[in-house]
């Protein structure tokens, strides 16, 4: 049975290029490939533009024109879904994690912030230690921030932490459709940062419809692999309650996902990170970003390097975007680079 897709709006450059690193796939005996997701756009850009469009594609046929979600300050999520927002003609509220040790107000907006500033978002911030008063969880004050945009009359849509719920899915297990067509229809593994859960749990679903034999492995950038096992097992299970009609099968299979990347935590970058992704730009031309593509691609060459006969011949490095938060590291960078 043909895989059946939800509605969806078009943000996103859907068909983006495939790169071979050379020097890496000879030093590896193996092709490694970039998935250049973060050429999904600019503004728009990265992972996350893929779910929003399904995203987006339910709030419009609800009749929607407020789109809200929430991230830490720097988020690429909430960022992406500002300017999806401005695209659908809506308005935007942003509800923000500050950093521990809270956010200098009266400096000016770098990175993602800058551009969620840019974009004119409304935004609600809430210290670290609020956030962890109410259990890490967002939804209280997304419930809240709905339901005052309702008393104003707005027509609010509420995306979760990182579009990961069942619909944003969708995202990957459709961009899935196009990714082995470009390999010749051979297996394949495929890695990605794990920051919320969903693009994992969307390449997962994605394998089962369009590539059997292939395998997801994910990196984590914050808490443990343990947390996303469950959590993507959840989100899964969810999503094949919700979806089981459309002509989507999943075998429940064990998920590969590599703790002992977080490094001093979620957002933080060593100097020798930040060395390491410079150094890859100098060899490559590619810029990874601090918070989830250089940890994972970090993740991956360590499985690659430590057990090179548990992977296929063709490795995938989806390339999720976030580079815009590169700026935030500027002062970082200048030293660990001088
Ligand atoms: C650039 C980037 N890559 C990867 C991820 C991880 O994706 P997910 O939240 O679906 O696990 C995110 C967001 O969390 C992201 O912003």
């Amino acid at each position: 049975m043909a895989v059946e897709f939800p509605e969806r709006v078009s943000l996103a450059n859907r068909e983006t290029p495939l790169q071979l690193l050379d020097g890496l796939s000879k030093q590896l005996g193996k092709r490694v490939h970039v998935w250049r997701d973060d050429m999904t756009g600019w503004e728009l850009s990265g992972n996350k533009v893929r779910k929003l469009e399904f995203l987006c594609g339910e709030a419009a046929t609800q009749g929607a024109d407020h789109l809200l979600t929430c991230g830490a300050v720097q988020s690429n999520h909430a960022r992406a879904t500002a300017f999806a927002a401005r695209r659908m003609g809506w308005d935007v509220t942003l509800v923000m994690r500050e950093p521990p040790g809270g956010l200098d107000h009266g400096a000016p907006a770098s990175g993602n912030l800058l551009l969620d500033t840019i974009a004119g978002t409304h935004n609600v911030t809430i210290s670290a230690e609020t956030y962890q008063a109410h259990g890490h969880s967002f939804d209280s004050f997304l419930h809240k921030a709905s339901s005052d945009l309702r008393d104003q009359g707005a027509s609010p849509y509420i995306i979760p932490l990182g579009g990961s719920c069942p619909l944003g899915c969708w995202g990957y297990l459709a961009a899935m459709e196009l990714l082995p067509g470009k390999l010749n229809n051979a297996p394949f593994d495929v890695f990605c940062a794990v920051g919320s859960g969903g693009t994992f749990a969307g390449l997962e679903l994605g394998c089962a419809s369009f590539s059997h034999a292939s395998r997801v492995h994910g990196v984590n950038v914050s808490d443990t692999a343990d947390y996303f096992d469950s959590e993507i097992r959840k989100l899964i299970a969810e999503f094949m309650d919700m979806y089981a009609t459309q002509g989507v099968e999943y075998e429940p299979r064990p998920l590969n996902i590599y703790d002992g990347f977080v490094g001093d935590g979620y957002g933080i970058a060593s100097d020798d990170d930040l060395r390491f992704y410079a150094s890859l730009a100098r060899k490559t031309g590619m810029l990874l970003d601090p918070v989830y593509t250089g940890k994972a691609f970090r993740g991956m060459l360590h499985q690659l390097q430590t057990r090179p006969d548990d992977f296929y011949d063709d490795i995938v490095f989806l390339h999720s975007g976030g580079q815009h938060a590169t700026f935030a590291f500027a002062e970082q960078y200048h030293r660990a680079l001088s």
